[in-house]
């Protein structure tokens, strides 16, 4: 099948489909048992997103086990600054460790060295591609330079980003020098996956709604502009899902300001706004994970409302954010059927 003729990439063209195609962020990932025991065999997370047959394994796993309609590439949105140089870890337990921000490891930042670093993830999504159902839309992705940045200027995440923000405020002069660099490599690293085989990426800001009017627009906005811009510079008819997460009151700012094709909504959006956006671009989104964590009723009656309210434009069916890992894998059977019924 042709990449245009896929379900995700129909509703990414502005087509409604119903049912509505259907993925999850996050849906290879610790809620299911075999992803579990393949995450045992790698040294640490990092060096797990460096391996192309234990990402490829991963990547598949839940789409075996529901169909969803779109796969996403497994990796993290910490490889781009991995690749440049820019010192990560992961601790267990604890999650992204980066080290704090200071002018003299961005001195030391090398974009030359990306190409050969993230050659593994590349390789992932060339695999990918071959294995997966020809029906099935690859997703390739990249955090937002804000989202990145967040985990750098402490160090590690602080509620509300705390440390992220004093530092935007204290020394933006730094914060962009670092923003500049992560959009570098992520123009690089997005079109690379786009000519591996991946059929449309998708940019997670996750951090963008913390900040305030000022820096939504400098932090949030323009990076992501510059990549939307710089990629399609390249691969003009990429398509690029944005997703500002707790940002649905900025939502068509954002949209206009960054040139996105379609947006992917939180659970904490209203309905008003989300219906106002899908006549202008497709969107995606947006039950509570909590609801899979729940089940039954509360499961159903979010996936009912979310068919009914949408159902006048293009949708592709998602989370508010990623599964997380006290999910009940039956429940997410129960919503890949329950949407599939329309
Ligand atoms: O969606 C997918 O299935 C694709 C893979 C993917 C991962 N991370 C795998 C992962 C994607 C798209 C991400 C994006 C990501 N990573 C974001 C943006 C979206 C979001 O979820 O907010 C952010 C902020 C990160 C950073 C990150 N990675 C954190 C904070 C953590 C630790 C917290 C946690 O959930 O464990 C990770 C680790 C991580 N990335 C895991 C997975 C499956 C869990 C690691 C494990 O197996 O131990």
């Amino acid at each position: 099948m042709k990449s245009e003729d896929r379900a995700v990439m129909r509703v990414l063209a502005g087509e409604k489909m119903w049912p509505p195609p259907i993925w999850m962020m996050r849906q290879a990932g610790r809620y299911l048992p075999e992803y579990r025991e393949v995450r045992k065999k790698a040294a640490n997370f990092l060096e797990f997103c460096y391996s192309p047959d234990l990402a490829t394994e991963v990547t598949l796993q839940p789409i075996r086990r529901y169909g969803f309609d779109a796969s996403i590439l497994f990796s993290d949105i910490f490889v781009v600054p991995d690749a440049i140089g820019y010192p990560v870890r992961f601790e267990e337990g604890r999650g992204p460790v980066l080290e704090p921000l200071n002018a003299a490891l961005i001195d030391r930042l090398d974009q030359d060295r990306a190409e050969k670093h993230l050659e593994p993830v590349i390789e992932t999504v060339t695999r990918l591609r071959a294995e997966l159902p020809t029906e099935t839309t690859l997703l390739g992705f990249c955090g937002a330079p804000w989202t990145v940045a967040c985990y750098s200027v402490a160090g590690h995440t602080t509620p509300d980003q705390t440390a992220a923000r004093v530092g935007a405020y204290r020394d933006p002069d730094l914060m962009g020098r670092f923003i500049d660099h992560l959009v570098t490599a992520s123009i690089r690293y997005l079109v690379r996956q786009l000519d591996a085989g991946a059929d449309a990426v998708q940019i997670f800001d996750t951090w963008a709604g913390v900040l305030d009017d000022a820096g939504f627009e400098r932090w949030s906005i323009r990076p992501t502009r510059a990549i939307v811009d710089g990629v399609k510079a390249e691969r003009p008819n990429a398509k690029i899902i944005g997703f500002p997460k707790a940002s649905s009151a900025r939502i068509l700012k954002y949209i206009e300001g960054t040139g996105v094709d379609a947006v992917g909504f939180d659970w904490t959006a209203p309905d008003e706004i989300a219906l106002e956006v899908q006549k202008k671009v497709p969107i995606q989104g947006n039950l509570d994970p909590m609801r899979l964590v729940a089940g039954g009723k509360a499961l159903d009656e979010g996936i009912d409302h979310i068919l009914s309210t949408f159902d006048k434009g293009p949708l592709i069916f998602n989370l508010g954010h990623g599964v997380t890992p006290d999910a009940d894998p039956e429940n997410v059977a129960r919503m890949v059927e329950r949407v599939k019924r329309g």
